[in-house]
C-alpha cells in the first residue's frame, strides 16, 4: 500500500521543499474550510505523497482558538492521509531542553476551553481510548529521523515526553508555568489539543514533532517568553524540522499496527444493543 502522510505544520512551517507534482488543492469538508490550501506533493525517493497544510493558514491569520481543527483533520483524510504529523512551536518547560532542541512528545495534558474537540456530535456518541494518544510506531520513526535531521549539530532530540496545551492566545502566568512543571510536564503549546484526538476518531496514525523555542517564565535566569524570541529560534532551526519530515516519509510504519487502525470499531455508544435503556 502507499502511503500518504499528512502534515499540519505550525508557526513558521509554511511549506516543504523539494518535491514533486507539487499542487494546492482546495478542500471543503463538513466542518467547514482548513486553514488554507493542502500543498500536495511526492518524495522523489521513496514515492510517498506528501500533504502540508499550514495549521494558522498562510500569514499567521489563526490563532489557536480560532483554528478549525476538525476541518483540518478531515480535510487531510479526505485526500488519503494514512500517517499525520504534527509539528509545533513549544515553550520548554526542563532545564534539559532547550530552544532549539526537537521533542517528540507521547502524553498530552488537555486545558483547552473553547474548541470543537470531537466529530461525534448530531446525535452519534463515541468514545475513542486515548491513554496511548500516540502511535509508538509512527513517533519512534519520528524520533529516529529527527535525531538523523540534527546530526552534526549541538541540538537533542528528546524521544516522549508531556505536553500540556493551554488555550491562550495569552502565555502563561508565572504562577500557572510554575504549577504545570510540578505536574511534571516537558513543553507547553497551544494547538496540539484537540488535534491529537481528532486523529485518534478519524482513526489516522499520530505523532508530534515539537521544537522548544524558549524557556516559558518559569525560569530564573532566563527572559520570560515574547513572540520575537518564539520567532527568532523557529528561523533558525525549521530547516531540521523539514529534513526530519523528508527523512520520516521514506521510513513510515504500517498503519494497521497503530493504536489508530480500527479506533471506532468498538467506540459507538448509539443505538449498541448493548446499551440498556
Ligand atoms: N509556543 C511556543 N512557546 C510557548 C509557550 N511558552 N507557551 C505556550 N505556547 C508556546
Amino acid at each position: 500500500m502507499s502511503h500518504v502522510l499528512g502534515v499540519i505544520g505550525g508557526s513558521g512551517v509554511y511549506a516543504l521543499e523539494d518535491l514533486d507534482d507539487v499542487e494546492e488543492v482546495e478542500v471543503e469538508t463538513p466542518y467547514g474550510a482548513p486553514s488554507d490550501l493542502v500543498l500536495r506533493g511526492r518524495d522523489r525517493d521513496s514515492g510517498t505523497t506528501l500533504l502540508f497544510l499550514p495549521r494558522h493558514g498562510r500569514g499567521h491569520r489563526l490563532s489557536p482558538t480560532e483554528i478549525n481543527y476538525r476541518a483540518n483533520v478531515c480535510a487531510l483524510k479526505k485526500l488519503g492521509a494514512t500517517h499525520l504529523v504534527s509539528v509545533s512551536a513549544v515553550g520548554s518547560m526542563r532545564e534539559e531542553i532547550p530552544p532549539g532542541d526537537l521533542v517528540v512528545v507521547d502524553q498530552f495534558i488537555d486545558l483547552t476551553k473553547r474548541r470543537a474537540s470531537t466529530f461525534f456530535d448530531g446525535g452519534v456518541v463515541g468514545h475513542v481510548a486515548f491513554a496511548d494518544p500516540v502511535c509508538p510506531h509512527l513517533s519512534s520513526a519520528l524520533a529516529g529521523a529527527a535525531a538523523q535531521a540534527l546530526e552534526g549539530t549541538q541540538k537533542k532530540l528528546h524521544a516522549g515526553g508531556t505536553y500540556v496545551c493551554i488555550e491562550g492566545p495569552q502565555f502563561s502566568t508565572r504562577a500557572e508555568s510554575l504549577l504545570y512543571r510540578s505536574w511534571g510536564v516537558h513543553v507547553i503549546g497551544m494547538t496540539a489539543m484537540p488535534e491529537a484526538k481528532l486523529a485518534r476518531e478519524a482513526e489516522l496514525p499520530y505523532a508530534l514533532l515539537a521544537m522548544s523555542t524558549d524557556y516559558d517564565c518559569w525560569h530564573s535566569t532566563e527572559e520570560a517568553v515574547t513572540v520575537e524570541a518564539v520567532i527568532a529560534v523557529l528561523r533558525e532551526n525549521v530547516v531540521y524540522a523539514r529534513r526530519a519530515l523528508r527523512a520520516l516519509s521514506r521510513v513510515l510504519p504500517d498503519p494497521e499496527a497503530s493504536p489508530a487502525h480500527g479506533a471506532l470499531a468498538s467506540a459507538v455508544m448509539t443505538r449498541r444493543d448493548l446499551v440498556p435503556e
